[in-house]
């Protein structure tokens, strides 16, 4: 967990990953679509995740960037209500 993330969504989004490419899924919460690092962690202390998958199925990816299974969803998201989307995780 990054210490600079933010919560995108109290959430998972399911997505869709395919079996043995890279994928570098965002750790902080700014990139446009929560999923995936498009750059914007530039300035934080947060590096994407990358994650490689044996098998191409859909993912649940946590988007409160909390779960200790990050990027994969675990449940953490419940602790989090409406109100902290887009402010700073709690650690
Ligand atoms: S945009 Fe979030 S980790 Fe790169």
């Amino acid at each position: 967990m990054c210490k600079d993330a933010i919560v995108f969504s109290n959430k998972p989004e399911g997505v869709t990953l395919e079996a043995g490419v890279e994928h570098y899924i965002c750790a902080c919460g700014r990139s446009k679509d929560g999923v995936f690092c498009d750059g914007n962690h530039e300035g934080t202390a947060c590096l994407p995740k990358k994650v490689i998958v044996e098998k191409t199925k859909q993912y649940h990816i946590c988007l409160c960037k909390t779960s200790k299974n990050f990027p994969f969803c675990d449940g953490t998201h419940s602790m989090y209500s409406d109100e902290d989307i887009g402010k700073g995780v709690a650690l």
